[in-house]
């Protein structure tokens, strides 16, 4: 039998096929590879006819048999990277995404050169963009709610792991004015909310469906910009003079989420677009 890494890898093509386009499935098979064996992607090409160990063979077979049923790579291997750092992932939290990474960049250029503010991060999921900013920006003071507690242990072991300080608090964002100090004020309040509607779900893969938490990706049909209410309103009450609104969005609702905002007061309303030119990311301001 053919045990090379060579072999492994055309196993990977001929069983993920129907899942992925090829040029991802190489890109699956090299994350496992680089996980497993600890060796750069860069040198596959010199150990393509070696013959992998037993011990690295039945790995990378638990790794295909689990990508076969769907299940992203960065579940399995129980990581994700994020503007340059990993993060622990698993079936309570969102993956990071690459928009989201835009999203923290540009808070990044905003805040860089000041001096101490007040940031929250609402809906958090694996923590990735308030302990992103704190990697980038520790002068600034930390908060980040989200309504899952499961999805919470992930982010304080993630914010433990990079040695940041992230004060978590469990809040269902819909029920804000109920539980949340009047006291307490930001200059930076960020959100990636669900927003994905039903509607959109047949466009998505089954590993997004099947996997990732619901209560992270999905709004209702009737309502999209629900999160984007609330969100606007808990600014209204809690922005600083001359802080900022930043949301990640949903690219088919763009205008809609600049109108939204627009009528509750928000001026400098600003819509940004991904690397993929879709509408992504609003920032905003109430002075
Ligand atoms: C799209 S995910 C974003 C996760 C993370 N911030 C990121 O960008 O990868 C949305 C997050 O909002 C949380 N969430 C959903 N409903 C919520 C609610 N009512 N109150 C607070 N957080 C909520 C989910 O648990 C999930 O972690």
């Amino acid at each position: 039998m053919d045990n090379t890494w060579h072999a492994i890898a055309q196993s990977f093509q001929k069983s993920l096929k129907e899942l992925y386009p090829d040029s991802e499935i190489e890109e699956l098979f090299l994350m496992a590879l680089e996980h497993h064996t600890q060796s750069k992607r860069i040198h596959y090409q010199h150990m393509k006819n070696e013959e992998a160990s037993s011990r690295q063979i039945a790995f990378m077979q638990e790794v295909l048999a689990q990508l076969q049923t769907g299940r992203p790579i960065q579940q399995i291997l129980g990581y994700a990277y994020f503007y340059g750092s990993v993060f622990e992932v698993n079936q309570d939290t969102l993956i990071p995404r690459p928009e989201t990474e835009e999203l923290v960049h540009l808070i990044k250029q905003d805040f860089k050169a000041i001096q101490t503010v007040n940031c929250i991060d609402i809906g958090t999921g694996t923590g990735c963009i308030p302990i992103s900013l704190a990697l980038h920006m520790p002068q600034h003071n930390y908060w980040a709610v989200d309504i899952s507690p499961a999805a919470l242990q992930v982010a304080k072991r993630n914010a433990q792991k990079h040695q940041v300080e992230i004060q978590f608090s469990q809040l269902d964002i819909l029920e804000w004015q109920l539980v949340f100090q009047t006291d307490q004020y930001f200059d930076i309040i960020v959100s990636n909310p669900p927003y994905i509607t039903p509607a959109e779900k047949k466009e998505m893969h089954r590993n997004v469906l099947d996997f990732e938490p619901h209560t992270a990706l999905f709004v209702e049909d009737n309502a999209p910009l629900l999160f984007y209410d609330y969100i606007a309103e808990f600014a209204k009450q809690h922005l600083n003079q001359g802080g900022v609104l930043y949301f990640e969005i949903n690219q088919y609702l763009g205008k809609e989420t600049v109108e939204l905002l627009s009528k509750k007061g928000f001026r400098s309303i600003e819509l940004h677009k991904d690397i993929n030119g879709a509408d992504r990311i609003i920032k905003a301001k109430l002075d």
